[in-house]
């Protein structure tokens, strides 16, 4: 990880610099650059305005590193994803859900006391103010899922005040702590809701996979016992959603909180983004587009209409802005699903068929092989999570539930680095010259 004192150390590096020269001048000016530890170094331009009068451009921050961080590596060209330096594949065979989030959260992986200790207090944060029951009544039976976690997580600010105060380090564990454990109870009473069902409580002797299977499908009319195999999936999602550096939502809460709002309101403002079908909403996407081919004798028909540039289609679950190799979280993904199908009796579903041959055909076509047009983690986990018994609608919650450590851990991670500034970008302006305003009767 570069620190900020490593930041200024290379910045006074004149030899490990980068040139660059306007041409309508002929002035030039010497940008430092800065080595990560993996993956492409950085021309830091911090003072580049202040020098040159000039911005630099970058719609979508496509060749822009925002922050540094010491959280996750992705090398999309070799479909590499590093978690501390921890395979995404180790700890998806290896590990468990809260061993990840410690790991996230504290930079290495516990030991038994450190992780009894952890999901000790995790356990114990999971039960939501009963008042916040009334904030479901207020929403339709309807209501997106999405929409009233994006709502519910905001109002937490409001119940839990004594954890808001972002410079006291003991009130930001409380926080991270109090958002991993209570999003899946959030999240399960947003399904109860929209099912008409009684809410149920969580289990303090049960896994935080298992807490969430039994708050989700258990109803107070008979036992439920969580199935292992089920179980262990879950956990297993959870761990591959876990953090995946300066995407979308990431982003989201770390510019949201880089003025300074507290740590609920800001993972509130990474649900809102995560919802989009270009990110988090791919998944609930991909079964609909599944549906909507119906059958493999379709395949070549929506395959040409993704690669038709006059046809809003796109494979859903296909492509991503970082991996243009396969995405390393999809491969597991896909072991994981053929393991559920099979536990449930359900090893021949047709939507898993209709999957795998729409990837083998798309992976086997000039277009997406030339884009570098892969699965990525979104092509599988639907099929997974209907084949649980979640409904379409629940696709993103469950992403947003995992991805919390990972929000929270990026948050943390900004709030203490003391080069931390607040986010403000600037524009290329293309609007009006200054012009005279027009009393209405002259218009
Ligand atoms: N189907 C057809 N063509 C595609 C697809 C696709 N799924 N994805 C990208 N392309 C084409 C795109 O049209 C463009 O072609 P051209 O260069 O001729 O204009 C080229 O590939 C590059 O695409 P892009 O849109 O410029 O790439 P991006 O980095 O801006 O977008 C993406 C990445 C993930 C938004 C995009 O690949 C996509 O929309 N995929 C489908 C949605 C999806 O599965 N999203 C989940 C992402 S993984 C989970 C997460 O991060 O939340």
């Amino acid at each position: 990880m570069t620190d900020a004192s490593t930041v200024a150390q290379a910045s006074q590096d004149a030899r490990n610099s980068f040139t660059m020269i306007d041409n309508r001048t002929g002035q030039s000016w010497e940008l430092p650059i800065i080595d990560g530890v993996l993956g492409p170094s950085v021309v830091d331009i911090r003072r580049f305005y202040a020098e040159t009068d000039m911005f630099t451009y970058d719609p979508g921050f496509t060749s822009t590193a925002s922050c540094d961080s010491g959280i996750t590596f992705i090398d999309g060209d070799a479909g590499i994803l590093l978690h501390r330096g921890y395979r995404i594949e180790d700890l998806a065979e290896h590990s468990d859900f809260m061993e990840v989030c410690y790991l996230l959260l504290h930079g290495e992986l516990p030991n038994a006391q450190e992780k009894a200790k952890f999901e000790h207090n995790i356990t114990y944060h999971t039960m939501l103010h009963e008042q916040m029951v009334n904030f479901y009544r207020g929403f339709r039976r309807d209501a997106h899922p999405m929409a009233i976690m994006v709502g519910v997580v905001g109002a937490l600010s409001a119940f839990y005040h004594d954890s808001t105060d972002i410079n006291d380090p003991h009130q930001r564990m409380v926080a991270q702590h109090r958002l991993i454990a209570k999003m899946p109870t959030i999240a399960a009473m947003a399904y109860k809701y929209s099912v008409g069902q009684p809410f149920v409580y969580p289990r303090n002797n049960l896994s935080y996979a298992e807490n969430f299977l039994h708050m989700i499908f258990s109803v107070p009319a008979e036992d439920y016992v969580v199935n292992p195999v089920l179980a262990r999936a879950m956990d297993r999602i959870f761990i591959l959603h876990a953090d995946h550096e300066q995407n979308a939502s990431t982003s989201t809460v770390r510019i949201a909180g880089s003025s300074g709002a507290n740590p609920f309101a800001c993972i509130a403002a990474g649900i809102a983004s995560l919802w989009g079908p270009a990110h988090g909403g791919a998944n609930e996407a991909v079964l609909r587009m599944l549906q909507e081919i119906g059958s493999v004798d379709r395949i070549p028909e929506f395959i040409e209409r993704a690669k038709d540039k006059d046809d809003p289609f796109r494979l859903m679950g296909f492509g991503h802005r970082v991996y243009k190799n396969y995405d390393p979280r999809a491969k597991v993904m896909q072991k994981s699903c053929h393991e559920v199908l099979e536990e449930l009796g359900i090893g021949e579903e047709p939507l898993l068929k209709l999957a795998m041959e729409l990837e083998r055909i798309a992976l086997e076509d000039d277009y997406f092989v030339e884009k570098k047009l892969f699965p990525n983690v979104d092509f599988y986990s639907g099929i997974i999570l209907k084949a649980m018994g979640f409904p379409t609608t629940m696709f993103t919650v469950l992403f947003a539930l995992a991805r919390t450590v990972g929000w929270v851990g990026q948050w943390t991670e900004m709030i203490e680095d003391p080069s931390q500034r607040i986010s403000r970008p600037r524009q290329l302006y293309v609007g009006n010259e200054p012009r005279d305003y027009v009393p209405i009767q002259q218009r």
